[in-house]
C-alpha cells in the first residue's frame, strides 16, 4: 500500500477509535438515554465526516422515525414518514446496506429528496435491541462512497453501543422484559416527538391522543405546494400524523382572517395529494373538545339551561323502537351481548333492550375520562363480568363525537375475541369526527352542539331529562 494511503487508513482508524471511546464513555456515564444516543450519532458523524441519523421503529413497527441526527438538513428530516418495508428494508432484516449512488438504487424511498439534500451515498446498519430489530443507524455522504468493511464494522459497533444504551436504560426502569424494550424505545420516541410544539394547544392535543392510546408523530412531513422551477416556494406541514389511522391533523388556533389562508393551503394540498387524509380542527372545535372534559375557555363560558329541544321523548322512543327492531332482525338466533359504556348510555340501553324481541345479554363497562395533563391514559374503571369470546357483541353508545372513546373500546373488545362486533349509537355527532369508526346502527345525526338529557350530562346534571336538548348558549 502506498505510504499516503496507509497514512489515511491509520488516521481513519484513529478517528474510529476516538469515536468508540467517546461513545463508550457516554454509555458508562449517568447521562439520560437521549443524550447518550446523541453522543453516539455525533461521534459517528465526526469520524466518518458525514451526516448521521439514528432511526427507531415506531410502536406500530411499520414506520421509521429520525430520533437523533447530526448534520442532516431539516428539509430531509421532515421529508415524511419512512415506511419500514420500503426504506432500506434489508437493514431491518439485520443486514448492513451500502448504497454508493442513491439516484441509481430502488432501495431508497425518497431518492429525489436525497439528491436535493446533496446526498450521494448511504450506509445503513441495523440496530438490534435484545435480539429484536429496533431501527437503524444511517450514514449519508455528499461524495460517492463505496463503504469499506472497516466502515461497516465501525458503524455496526456504534449501533451495538446504541443498542446497549437502549437496553440498559430499559433494564434500569425495572419493567418486565418485553415491556422494557418497547418502553425504552418509547422514551426516546417521546423525547423526539415532544421536542418543539409550536403552541400549547398542540401539546394538549398530544396528551389527549396519548390518553386514548392513539399513536402520533409531530410535524413529520412537509408537503410542497408551489414551485418556481426547482425551488419550492410554498410548503404545508400538518401538525400531526396519526400512523395507526393514516391521518394528518392540522390544529388551527389562528384568528379567523388567517384561517382563510390556511383553508386555501389545505384545498391546494387536497388537490395535489388526493390520497392524503387530513382533518382540520379549528380553534372552536378544539375548545369544544376541551370543554367536554370540563375545561378550556368554553367550559368556563358555557351557559346553563336548555336552549332548544332537539328530540322529544316521543321521537326518541319511536327511533329506539326502530333500532331495536332492526337489531332483532339482524341478530335473530344469535343471542347477542349488548355492551354499554356508562354512564351516558343507561337510558338508551334500558329502552333498547326492552324493545328488542330477541334474547340479549346486557353488560356495562366504565372508563375514565380525560382530565388534562401528561402521562394519564384511559383506564377501564369497571370491566365486564361476562366472557364475550365467540359471542356476537353489540357496543352500545350514547353519543359518538370525536370517535376516540369508541375507537379505544372497539380495540379493547376485539382483544377479547368476540365472534362479531357491531356498534349502535343513539347520537352521531359526525361533523366532529377525528377517528373514523364504523357505526352499524345510528339513532340520530346531531349537529355540532353540546347536547344533554336522556342519560347525557353536563357536569353530571341533566341526565334525567326525558328529551334531548341543546345546552344553553356557549358564549355569554
Ligand atoms: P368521543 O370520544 O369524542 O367520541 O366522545 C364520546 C363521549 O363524550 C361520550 O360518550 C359522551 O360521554 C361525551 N360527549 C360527547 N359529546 C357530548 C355531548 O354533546 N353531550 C354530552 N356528552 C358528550
Amino acid at each position: 500500500m502506498p505510504l499516503g494511503s496507509r497514512r489515511l487508513v491509520v488516521s481513519k482508524q484513529r478517528d474510529y477509535y476516538r469515536a468508540v471511546r467517546r461513545a463508550a464513555a457516554a454509555l458508562n456515564s449517568d447521562m439520560p438515554l437521549k443524550q447518550i444516543l446523541d453522543t453516539i450519532v455525533r461521534s459517528t458523524a465526526n469520524a466518518m465526516k458525514a451526516a448521521v441519523s439514528l432511526l427507531l421503529l415506531d410502536s406500530t413497527r411499520s414506520k421509521l422515525i429520525h430520533s437523533s441526527s447530526w448534520r442532516l438538513p431539516q428539509s430531509y428530516l421532515h421529508k415524511g414518514v419512512l415506511e419500514a418495508d420500503k426504506s432500506l428494508a434489508a437493514v431491518l432484516a439485520g443486514q448492513a446496506v451500502a448504497i454508493a449512488d442513491v439516484s441509481q438504487d430502488n432501495r431508497v424511498q425518497h431518492p429525489e429528496l436525497a439528491a436535493k439534500a446533496g446526498i450521494v451515498s448511504i450506509l445503513g446498519v441495523p440496530l438490534i435491541v435484545g435480539g429484536m430489530p429496533a431501527g437503524n443507524i444511517r450514514v449519508y455522504t455528499k461524495e460517492r462512497n463505496e463503504f469499506s468493511n472497516q466502515d461497516i464494522n465501525f458503524v455496526t459497533t456504534m449501533a451495538n453501543l446504541a443498542a446497549i444504551a437502549i437496553h440498559s436504560d430499559a433494564l434500569r426502569q425495572g419493567e418486565a422484559d418485553e415491556q422494557e424494550k418497547s418502553q425504552a424505545k418509547a422514551a426516546v420516541l417521546q423525547q423526539a416527538r415532544t421536542a418543539a410544539f409550536a403552541h400549547p394547544s398542540e401539546e394538549e392535543f398530544a396528551h389527549i391522543l396519548d390518553f386514548y392510546h392513539i399513536e402520533w408523530v409531530y410535524e413529520p412531513r412537509a408537503f410542497p405546494l408551489r414551485w418556481e422551477g426547482d425551488r419550492v416556494t410554498e410548503m404545508f406541514t400538518p401538525d400531526f400524523y396519526l400512523p395507526g389511522l393514516d391521518l394528518y391533523v392540522e390544529l388551527t388556533t389562528l384568528k379567523q382572517n388567517l384561517v382563510t389562508e390556511k383553508n386555501r393551503k389545505l384545498r391546494r394540498l387536497r388537490e395535489l395529494y388526493p390520497e392524503i387524509k387530513i382533518n382540520l380542527l379549528y380553534k372552536k372545535d378544539f375548545d369544544r373538545i376541551l370543554a367536554k372534559y370540563g375545561y378550556g375557555p368554553l367550559a368556563q363560558a358555557r351557559g346553563r339551561g336548555i336552549s332548544k329541544v332537539l328530540y322529544s321523548s316521543t321521537e326518541i322512543h319511536q327511533r329506539v323502537r326502530e333500532l331495536a327492531e332492526q337489531i332483532s332482525t339482524d341478530y335473530a338466533d344469535c343471542h347477542p351481548v349488548m355492551v354499554g359504556v356508562l354512564r351516558g348510555v343507561f337510558c338508551f340501553m334500558a329502552d333498547l333492550v326492552r324493545q328488542a324481541t330477541i334474547p340479549v345479554d346486557v353488560e356495562f363497562m366504565a372508563i375514565s375520562y380525560y382530565s388534562g395533563g401528561e402521562s394519564s391514559t384511559v383506564k377501564i374503571t369497571k370491566d365486564m363480568n361476562l366472557n364475550i369470546a365467540n359471542r356476537h357483541v353489540i357496543m352500545v353508545e350514547d353519543i359518538v363525537d370525536t370517535g376516540m372513546t369508541l375507537n379505544y373500546m372497539i380495540n379493547h373488545l376485539k382483544n377479547r375475541e368476540p365472534a362479531s362486533l357491531g356498534v349502535c349509537t343513539l347520537l352521531d355527532k359526525r361533523v366532529r369526527r377525528i377517528v373514523d369508526v364504523p357505526l352499524d346502527y345510528i339513532g340520530f345525526e346531531v349537529p355540532d352542539e353540546f347536547v344533554v338529557g336522556y342519560g347525557l350530562d353536563y357536569n353530571e346534571e341533566y341526565r334525567n331529562l326525558p328529551f334531548i336538548g341543546v345546552l344553553g348558549p356557549e358564549e355569554t
